[in-house]
């Protein structure tokens, strides 16, 4: 009688860091045995990796959570786990709420999920892995990469920022730098298995090393990676305007391989607010930043993240938001609508805005940010860009990839044949808020 093969189905929510873990999750079932599985109602391992950062995916990942109750039922030995950020926030509450969960997962425990699985298939009782204390483990196993070209790299753990708002330095820890050599074995690695480009990701990459005690480590690193052999690309998230410095600029800019990107959130433009979030930097300190970036690196894209509604925000206070995103023409931004996050020090505070109060200047804010991605794509005109290919689009007969700004670019393909990680010239001729459009000129 053939045997059939276990499977797994793994439901990813949140930041490129889940992303990553998530790699590392599909990694450890197809080390012991598992395929990935067409219909998570026919799994034998589900993996739910949560993220808490704001009420809104807390609500979408429940009602997922919610709704393997039945199917759980029906599949009694189907093993279920929820993994990440919610996992580590909730704890044994989740597991109460929610029976038909069969282990829980907290972020410090990634790369200690074979063994955890293993032990827990050999008795079959509930159990919990939250302690936020430990060291993550080294991964040493097999990886499920998503992309065959561009491949997420986490350079440390953990955030010790405490912005008022955040959830994230209760659910990831304190901050935990992997080893260099640990993170450029891992590149090279990579590269030997065709990967050409390269995110380094932690919570605040500027902060790599401190805990080490080493200084001006991130940029070393930086210099580190550019000199690897076959790396084309590489990207870093996120980093805190307060510990982004000239070291790292000057990296940058000096460094081929490193592309010419700055996604620097700010948050808000009022002083007041950055006060009250705790971000450690003034409106001032931080276009002095930019123009730094911009004397360094004059074609840089800069992107952002900005918060609005959140409490005590006056009108004069999201005024000074939208003069901020106007003085500096951000090319792109991440706007979000403040989510209370219980447990933050934000949520206790008096005076938060009301939700029509918010989602109308995010509106506002939007809109003047769409313009601000026009015109900044519109300057792309006329000009050759070296693009990655990443694939078709919807339309087979155009292809997509991104600048070196990251910026999405599309091309029609005509009769030629790209591959995923190629690198094509590509002469733009239109631009939308969104992305931009041209022609292949000729190869690279
Ligand atoms: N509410 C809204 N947005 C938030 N962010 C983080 N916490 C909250 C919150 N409580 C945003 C910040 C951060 C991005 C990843 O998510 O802008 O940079
Ligand atoms: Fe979500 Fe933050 Fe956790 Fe990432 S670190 S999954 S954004 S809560």
């Amino acid at each position: 009688m053939e045997t059939k093969q276990n499977t797994y189905y793994i439901f990813n929510y949140g930041c490129q860091m889940n992303a990553s873990d998530t790699e590392h999750y599909a990694g450890q079932l197809e080390e012991l045995g598992y395929a990935p599985a067409e219909d998570f109602r026919k799994a034998d391992v589900i993996v739910v990796n949560t993220c808490c950062v704001r009420e809104s995916a807390e609500k979408k990942i429940a009602g997922k959570i919610g709704e393997l109750k039945n199917i759980k039922i029906k599949n009694p030995d189907m093993v279920i786990c929820v993994a990440g950020c919610m996992a580590q926030k909730d704890g044994e509450k989740l597991l109460k709420k929610h029976p038909q969960v069969d282990l829980l997962l907290g972020t410090a425990y990634v790369n200690d999920f074979k063994s955890i699985l293993t032990e827990y298939l050999a008795e079959r009782k509930g159990k919990y892995y939250t302690d936020l204390t430990i060291h993550q483990s080294e991964f040493e196993g097999k990886m499920v990469r998503q992309s065959s070209f561009s491949a997420w790299i986490p350079i440390m753990y953990g955030c010790n920022n405490f912005c008022t708002y955040c959830i994230v330095p209760y659910v990831r820890g304190r901050e935990r730098s992997r080893a260099i050599e640990n993170i450029v074995a891992e590149i090279e690695q990579a590269v030997e298995e065709g990967y050409k480009e390269f995110t380094l990701l932690g919570q605040n990459v500027n902060s790599y090393g401190k805990d080490f005690g080493e200084k001006n480590a991130f940029a070393k690193l930086l210099r580190r990676v550019n000199e690897i052999k076959g790396v084309e690309r590489i990207r870093y998230m996120t980093s805190h305007p307060r510990d982004m410095n000239e070291e790292v600029i000057k990296a940058v800019a000096e460094c081929e391989h490193v592309c010419e990107n700055f996604h620097v959130p700010f948050q808000a433009g009022s002083n007041e607010i950055l006060r009250r979030m705790n971000r450690g930097y003034s409106r001032e300190k931080y276009l002095e930043l930019i123009k730094m970036i911009r004397s360094y690196v004059p074609d840089a894209a800069i992107t952002t993240d900005i918060i609005v509604g959140f409490p005590g925000e006056t009108e004069q206070d999201f005024e000074d938001t939208l003069a901020l995103v106007q003085e500096v023409g951000f090319d792109a931004a991440f706007t979000f609508i403040y989510s209370k996050r219980s447990g933050t020090p934000a949520a206790k505070m008096e005076e938060q805005v009301p939700l029509a109060v918010k989602k109308d200047r995010l509106n506002r804010l939007m809109e003047v940010q769409n313009l601000s991605s026009l015109h900044r794509n519109k300057e792309l005109i006329g000009k050759t860009v070296e693009v990655l290919a990443e694939g078709p689009s919807k339309n087979p007969a155009v292809w997509t990839g991104r600048t070196r700004t990251n910026k999405l670019v599309l091309w029609p393909a005509e009769s030629r044949i790209y591959n995923a990680g190629e690198k094509v010239l590509v002469k733009i001729d239109t631009a939308q808020t969104w992305l931009v459009k041209g022609k292949a000129v000729q190869d690279v």
